[in-house]
């Protein structure tokens, strides 16, 4: 669906009648968790069939109200997306590649059949909010300011079809690590349900991949595991991905492979990221196919000497166990690996402004 140029919007500040005590922010700060706390602030953005997008506003985060005729409550028209900004160590702010969330944001607002956002807006808002908000983003290792885009079908109809109205949201909140466990390597569980089909939503992010994703999920932690990993759809055989993170395999003649976009595994800008870092270490990257079969003999013959998970929330987490209805595997000494640590500790430090970025990739806002 077509959008207005950027130059025509214009963001009304809106002020905050009581924000939250310097005391109480300090506290949440020392142990922000993960997803549970929220700024003060937060972006709107609406759209409106034949009008576009207008009314941009920055004001205090607060309950929206929505008729409960509203597509999104229905049809599930909504889609998200999820990146952080970090507190460089000369204390200023950065983002880390906020153009390709832009991008994926709008790839999955077409799948849906959305409007697009301007990615010029799109990293405006977030530019707005997290200045607005600085105070709210942790300074310790590993943590950063967590910003969740996300646009949903405003429209009151009953009806499949694309809604009329749409509104833009932009929220933040202050973030630790990702996995409570704090485990130096995940244990995950081989779902026997599947997330995504050929031709179907997996490349998007939508909010409906996540729910069908909640009993799988709910599953591996019954089973004292840490994530879920899925196989595909139409021959239950390949690894695809895990609920929100992307995989990495890595063999003892130094060669990694990661699974292909296929259209059905979210395009990771993480795993984008990592493909660049590897090879330029020079490394062999290839994306392929990989079956479970072929994963656990690997595993067993020593073939295979990391895997790793990779992905905003959770950064570079190893995998150290992988269990399923045909029995479990360990994965080198269970525990991470030369090159999953050297590749996250590269990430990391550029993302930190600790090591030169030499791709353009960090965008520093405050
Ligand atoms: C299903 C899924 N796969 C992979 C990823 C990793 O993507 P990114 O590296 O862009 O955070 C995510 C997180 O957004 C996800 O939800």
């Amino acid at each position: 669906m077509a959008s207005p140029a950027a130059a025509e919007l214009t963001f009304t500040t809106l002020p905050h009648p009581a924000l939250v005590s310097d005391e109480t922010r300090t506290a949440i700060l020392a142990n922000p968790g993960f997803g549970t706390n929220f700024t003060d602030h937060m972006v709107t953005i609406d759209w409106t069939e034949g009008r576009g997008w207008h009314d941009a506003v920055i004001g205090p985060r607060q309950p929206i109200a929505l008729d409960p005729a509203a597509a999104v409550l229905h049809y599930a028209q909504e889609i998200f997306e999820g990146l952080k900004a970090y507190k460089q160590a000369d204390g200023s702010v950065s983002l880390f590649r906020p153009d390709a969330n832009a991008q994926r944001f709008n790839a999955s607002a077409e799948r849906l059949a959305m409007p697009a956002l301007p990615e010029s807006v799109f990293i405006e808002s977030i530019e707005k909010l997290v200045a607005l908000d600085k105070a709210w983003i942790p300074e310790a290792d590993g943590a950063s300011l967590y910003l969740r885009p996300f646009m949903i079908a405003t429209e009151a109809f009953l009806g499949v079809r694309p809604a009329k109205t749409y509104k833009f949201i932009l929220i933040a909140s202050p973030a630790g690590n990702y996995f409570k466990s704090g485990a130096p390597a995940v244990s995950i569980w081989v779902s026997e349900y599947t997330r995504a089909a050929p031709g179907g939503t997996g490349a998007a992010k939508c909010g409906g991949n996540y729910a069908a994703s909640l009993v799988p999920q709910g599953e591996a932690i019954a089973r004292g595991h840490d994530q879920v990993v899925f196989l595909d759809a139409a021959e239950h055989k390949w690894i695809e991905e895990l609920g929100g993170m992307n995989l990495f395999y890595i063999f003892e003649d130094g060669t990694i492979l990661t699974p292909a976009l296929t259209g059905t595994i979210l395009p990771g800008i993480t795993r984008n990221s990592l493909i660049t870092l590897l090879r330029e270490e020079g490394l062999s990257v290839t994306e392929g196919r990989y079956s479970l079969d072929q994963w656990r003999a690997d595993a067993a013959s020593g073939k295979l000497v990391e895997t790793f998970a990779c992905g905003t929330a959770a950064v570079v987490t190893p995998v150290g166990t992988v269990a399923g209805a045909h029995g479990e595997f360990t994965i080198g000494s269970g525990g991470p690996g030369q090159i999953t640590q050297k590749v996250k500790d590269r990430l990391v430090a550029i993302q930190r402004g600790k090591a030169e970025d030499t791709h353009g990739w960090v965008r520093k806002i405050a």
